[in-house]
């Protein structure tokens, strides 16, 4: 049976995914069918002996550039009867979010490809790259851990993929109406488990009352509470 959605990764280091994606809920997706992640090595793609894959850029300047000949060689050698949906990861691009991995969780086929060095030559980005994301303002060695963050947050949305369907939607970064009725996210309230006092340290006493209305309430505010003071721009 076809997996709900494929991904493909394009990367110069294909070892980097060997253990995340062996892991917990990637995993898991995996086994059930939910997911396929299939990785190619762009080196593989290079067209002289040397296995060449980056060059100096035109112009001068620091560091090497992924070449275009690789990159496209690389992509077209996916084989798919649907247009993969490609991705370029790269601090450049548009800032990543949970209203980002739902539209991605929509899609059948996404190739993610992995930039590294001083970044990939633009034509490949202006023409061959479906959109190009960036995880955050910071800069990594390359694009397979933001891959990997794309990943995750996308296959823990599909269905089959966490025991409990339910939790996924009360996660952090979940959709509420506020009171204006417009959707909002908001990060998640606290949680707590056993012991109920370590060192002095009490578990709320809502959340031990038993009051199923009462401790909804708390939660509600709660989760207010603590995306006003972490991130008071989602309000
Ligand atoms: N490659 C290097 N930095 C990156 C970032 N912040 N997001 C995505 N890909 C990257």
């Amino acid at each position: 049976m076809n997996p709900r959605l494929k991904f493909e990764i394009l990367t110069l280091f294909p070892k980097f995914f060997e253990s995340p994606t062996k892991q917990s809920v990637i995993s898991r997706a995996i086994k059930n069918g939910v997911i396929q992640i299939n990785i190619r090595n762009i080196r593989d793609y290079a067209s002289d002996k040397h296995r060449t894959v980056d060059d100096k850029p035109f112009g001068g300047g620091e560091g090497m550039v992924l070449k275009i000949d690789t990159l496209v060689s690389a992509l077209q050698s996916i084989d798919s009867n649907q247009k993969p949906y490609t991705v370029l990861l790269d601090p450049k691009g548009k800032k990543f979010d949970q209203n980002h991995a739902e539209i991605l969780s929509n899609k059948k086929n996404i190739t993610l490809v992995c930039g590294h060095y001083e970044g990939v030559d633009q034509r490949f980005a202006d023409n061959w790259a479906d959109e190009i994301i960036s995880i955050g303002d910071y800069v990594l060695s390359g694009g397979e851990s933001a891959a990997l963050v794309l990943i995750d947050s996308i296959t823990r949305l599909l269905p089959g993929t966490l025991g409990n369907e339910k939790s996924a939607k009360k996660d952090s970064f979940s959709k509420i109406k506020n009171s204006a009725g417009i959707m909002k996210r908001i990060l998640e309230y606290p949680v707590y488990t056993r012991p109920e006092v370590f060192q002095e340290k009490r578990v709320p006493d809502v959340l031990i009352s038993g009051d199923h209305s009462k401790i909804k309430a708390w939660r509600q505010t709660k989760a207010l509470e603590t995306t006003k003071k972490s991130r008071p721009d989602l309000i």
